[in-house]
């Protein structure tokens, strides 16, 4: 777990603020939901998956319940859609952090953040096109080039369990040959294996049989509108037929979009799929559902690694220099803020050096000085930082109630740093 710094969790927060734009203006409304939850809310993930199983944070509170931090959206959206039975469809977006308990290393941490969207109610192919392109937007809006979108399809449920009879015979008859860890991820869910990087396996996992082949009509012909829909819109993807997420619920249609600059056992930058039975795994109507998450921590790594989406400029406008005692600093500062010009000053009466020197770190377009000369005639000067000179001159005096009307003027047409 980490702190966040300015400027990363400037970036963080902006990071957020985009993405509210991308899915506000697509029709997704906020969803705020509890950091913890009864533990069964996040069973429900699936008792094969590793998040459940090892990863959980999870403890009995003083009220003897079984709780856990969670360590994804989903399953809380679909349990707070059972409590809420909010009209259909319900497509919500949400931000926050989520907690596993991982191996850390560059892009994995045991908390980190996540931005998303859930769809409730609705079967139609064009929602997953929706869905995937919102994903794709947003990366786009980013600055984001390297990012790779493989797209697959599990099938229905049905299709699902034959492929994965189908993948624990073969891995099965491959014996000790197949490393001792797929072997034991094996005994708990064979298609995990599919994930494995070891190089005794590859060619195991290269022989395996494909979804494809056990795809139902009803999932093949939504498997093919999804794919038109992407073409239509332009949107590059890779069929990869052997692409499985690592949590259980998944059915149907299920995606990831993979970075371009990180290791590949954590190039994931986000991902998601349909998970039409959950809701009703929580006490639900039978009901269809689509979304995706993203990894905060992650892209923004990627996007340091690409240049792009870098931290915006936090330096003030103004910063106050007094050296007549500290009372016109705190009075003009506060005018300053109240007029909605960023402000900042110098503490502890220092020496006009100091003080300037405080002005320079800060990196604002402007130092306001009031020093004795100033204080009598009831001047401030104005001396900018950013430019150098205004019309010639490196400082000049205005009257104190014109500071305001003056600095506004001269920030219009300042270069930002
Ligand atoms: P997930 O693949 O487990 O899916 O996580 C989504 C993204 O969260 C990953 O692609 C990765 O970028 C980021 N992430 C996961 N674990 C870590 C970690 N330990 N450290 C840093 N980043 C991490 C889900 O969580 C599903 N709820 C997505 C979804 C929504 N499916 C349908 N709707």
């Amino acid at each position: 777990m980490r702190d966040l710094l300015a400027p990363e969790s400037v970036r963080t927060r902006r990071f957020t603020t985009v993405f509210a734009d991308v899915v506000e203006a697509a029709g997704y409304q906020q969803i705020v939901t509890p950091l913890l939850e009864d533990l069964d809310v996040f069973a429900r993930i699936g008792d094969a998956t590793d998040v459940v199983t090892k990863e959980m944070y999870d403890f009995v509170d003083k009220g003897d319940r079984h709780v856990a931090l969670r360590p994804e959206f989903t399953a809380s959206v679909c349990r707070a859609f059972v409590e809420h039975r909010p009209t259909l469809p319900w497509k919500v977006w949400y931000s926050g952090p989520n907690f596993r308990y991982e191996k850390p290393q560059r892009g994995r941490y045991r908390q980190f953040d996540q931005v998303g969207i859930e769809v409730l109610g609705v079967d139609d192919p064009h929602l997953d096109v929706e869905v995937i392109t919102l994903g794709w937007d947003f990366y786009r809006r980013l600055g984001l080039r390297q990012v790779t979108l493989l797209l697959n399809s599990l099938g229905e449920p049905g299709d699902r369990a034959r492929y994965v009879d189908a993948l624990r015979t073969h891995f099965e008859a491959v014996g000790t040959a197949l490393s001792e860890q797929s072997r034991a991820t094996l005994a708990r869910n064979p298609l995990r294996v599919l994930d494995s990087k070891r190089g005794e396996d590859v060619e195991f996992i290269a022989s395996a049989p494909t979804i494809d082949a056990f795809w139902s009509p009803t999932a093949a012909t939504h498997f093919r509108s999804v794919c038109a829909g992407l073409e239509a819109l332009g949107i590059r993807f890779e069929v990869n037929l052997k692409l499985v997420r690592g949590l259980d619920y998944y059915r149907g249609t299920t995606f990831e979009f993979v970075g371009g600059t990180l290791d590949s056992a954590q190039n994931a930058l986000g991902g998601g799929g349909r998970y039409d039975g959950l809701v009703e795994s929580l006490g639900g109507p039978p009901t269809a559902g689509i979304g995706f998450a993203l990894g905060v921590d992650r892209t923004l790594i990627a996007c340091a690694d690409e240049g792009v989406f870098a931290a915006p400029d936090m330096s003030v406008d103004a910063f106050v220099v007094d050296t007549t005692g500290g009372t016109q600093a705190l009075i003009v500062t506060n005018q300053l803020r109240a007029a909605g010009i960023a402000a900042d000053r110098a503490y502890d009466n220092r020496s006009m050096k100091a003080q300037m020197k405080a002005a320079n770190r800060s990196g604002a377009a402007f130092a306001v000085i009031i020093g004795d000369d100033e204080l009598a005639a009831g001047t401030v000067s104005i001396r900018p930082m950013r430019t150098g000179t205004v019309e010639g001159s490196e400082q000049f005096a205005v009257a104190g109630n014109e500071l305001i009307t003056n600095l506004q003027t001269l920030l219009k047409e300042v270069p930002t740093s």
